[in-house]
This record gives C-alpha cells, sequence and structure tokens, in this order.
C-alpha cells in the first residue's frame, strides 16, 4: 500500500513531496486529479527501459484510436521517426509510458508544460502530435537566454523548448490576464499608458538562467528559473487548483505553485533532490523516503 494519499482532491488540500520511480508513483494517483503538469525530464538519461508495446493514449482510454499525421497511426510514425536516432529511440522508450500518465492524470481543462532541450524538441513534437492529438498541440514555447561560453563554430545554442499541449480542446483553461507582463522592445511605437502597464508575453520568453550567485539558487545543477514556472502557471492553472511535477528537481515547480496559492504534488526519485526540496519548502511533507 502506499504511504501517501492517492487522491489529492480527497486529502483535503496537502501538498506534497513523493521520493521514488515516477511511474511506479503515478500509477497510485487518481484519474483527472491535475489542472497542471510541467515536466522537465533529463535527456538521454542512458537507462535502458524495457520495451513496451505501444497503444495510443485514446485507445488506451477506451475512446477509439486516434491517427497522426495523414491517416498514419501512431505506432507506425513512432517506428518510422525512431528507426533514425539511437539516444532518442532509448529517450522516448523511458518518457512514453510517463507521457501516457500524465495524460490520464490531466483533468479535463489540464494542460501539460514538456520542457525540452533542442535535441530532442523536434522528435517529441512529432510524435506528442500523434500521440496527444495534433489538435491539442497549444503552443511551442521558445525560452531564451544568453549564458555561459559561447561556440564559434555555429551559432551557440542558447534556448530551450517547453511545448504545451492540452487534454481537450475545447475545454482547457488558460487565462493570459494573469500573466506577468514584458516591456516593449519599442516603447517610443506605444502609448505611455502601455508602456506602463507593460506588454503580453508571446511564446518567446526572454528570462536569465538561475543566477550563481542570487536568491533563487538552491545548488542543484538543472534548476529552472521561478520567472518561467510563474507564467507556466499563473496561466494554465486557477488558485485552489493541483499542481503536478514528477520530474522535481529542486521543487521549483512546487515552490512556484505554494507562492501563487496552488497546491502540488512534487516527485523525485533522487535523494539530493528530496534533501534540495525540503530545505526548500520545510512546511510540506515527504513520502515515500
Ligand atoms: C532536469 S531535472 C528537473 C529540474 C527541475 N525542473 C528544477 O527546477 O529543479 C530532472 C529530475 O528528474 C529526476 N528523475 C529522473 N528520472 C526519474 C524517475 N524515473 N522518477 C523520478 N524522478 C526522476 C532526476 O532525479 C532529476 O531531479
Amino acid at each position: 500500500m502506499p504511504d501517501h494519499p492517492t487522491d489529492p482532491a480527497s486529502d483535503q488540500g496537502v501538498s506534497r513531496i513523493i521520493q521514488g520511480d515516477n511511474l511506479a508513483v503515478l500509477a497510485e494517483l487518481a484519474d483527472e486529479a491535475f489542472t497542471l503538469i510541467y515536466l522537465d525530464p533529463p535527456f538521454n538519461t542512458g537507462r535502458v527501459q524495457k520495451r513496451q508495446s505501444t497503444t495510443s493514449i485514446r485507445t488506451e482510454a477506451g475512446v477509439g484510436s486516434i491517427t497522426g499525421f495523414k491517416g498514419r497511426s501512431y505506432d507506425r510514425i513512432k517506428g518510422d521517426l525512431l528507426a533514425y536516432d539511437d539516444v532518442f529511440e532509448n529517450y522516448w522508450e523511458f518518457i512514453e509510458p510517463r507521457l501516457l500518465e500524465a495524460w490520464r492524470l490531466l483533468a479535463p481543462d489540464g494542460t501539460l508544460y514538456l520542457h525540452l532541450d533542442y535535441r530532442e524538441a523536434h522528435y517529441a513534437k512529432v510524435l506528442l502530435d500523434a500521440l496527444f492529438g495534433r489538435e491539442s498541440f497549444l503552443n511551442e514555447i521558445i525560452w531564451a537566454y544568453d549564458y555561459g561560453a559561447k561556440t564559434k563554430s555555429r551559432w551557440p545554442a542558447k534556448h530551450d523548448t517547453i511545448l504545451v499541449y492540452v487534454k481537450d480542446p475545447a475545454r482547457y483553461y488558460f487565462d493570459s490576464a494573469t500573466v506577468d507582463r514584458e516591456p516593449y522592445m519599442a516603447p517610443g511605437l506605444v502609448t505611455p499608458e502601455k508602456v506602463a502597464k507593460g506588454k503580453l508575453p508571446t511564446d518567446v520568453w526572454w528570462h536569465t538562467i538561475v543566477s550563481p550567485t542570487g536568491r533563487e539558487k538552491t545548488g542543484y545543477p538543472t534548476q529552472k528559473p521561478e520567472g518561467i514556472l510563474r507564467r507556466i502557471i499563473q496561466a494554465s492553472s486557477r488558485e485552489g487548483d493541483w499542481v503536478l511535477d514528477f520530474f522535481a528537481g529542486s521543487g521549483t515547480t512546487g515552490a512556484v505553485a505554494h507562492a501563487l496559492g496552488r497546491r502540488f504534488v512534487l516527485v523525485d526519485q533522487n535523494p539530493e533532490a528530496i534533501q534540495v526540496m525540503r530545505t526548500r519548502m520545510p512546511d510540506v511533507p515527504v513520502h515515500g523516503d
């Protein structure tokens, strides 16, 4: 039996951190419990996953099978695409069963944000279109930063890609009016009132990485900036909603969700991540360790 509540909504609203392999932990969580799922998985973990035969999400959910591009099935698309790249194949075998769980756990008005780097984003986009359905694709967010060494042999890669998919394109929650606004790039071209209000962010987000000397820094190597998570959580959840991050790392998603009045479940298998999260969120109960 799990030692943590399986249905967040029935647990009097207590946010929590769970240590363990996320696939096992997710299997214990109730269907459609989360309005927002943010995932920042490690790329190329090197682990070889047991191969499983794939069925599409909607087949598993019993609502008929989906067809991807031009009537081709998800399995066909996946087979063709993965034949080109062994590294990505291993990665996808790892991530696919976890994305199937994410789909099951998303509320009917829910949204998935999948944070990727340039080596994986394009394959993942094609496969996610086929897995979630192309009509469920909402955005490709580019997070651009400018930090660290720069190669001179090509354009230095200084961006991440965040793919956004909704569970149901007719019902998803999105409210950009609540999002922090940005300065205009050419303030002289708009009215002073507009300059004072700032502009709505687009799908390209300029944001510094977590500063090595700044207030946010936890010491966890892959920590993402709170500003990126703030936008995501502001736009795609309401106060009181449940947010899930099952590659939680330093717990940025939970820290921001808490500050914005959302409830959350964070999962990570690494004891160092759990320790960082304990320090960052001392009042949040930890299960599974
Ligand atoms: C890129 S980091 C996430 C960083 C996070 N977004 C932050 O702001 O700190 C990915 C995390 O996934 C965790 N992880 C990898 N495989 C996992 C698995 N099977 N189950 C649970 N956690 C896993 C790693 O321990 C790592 O902390």
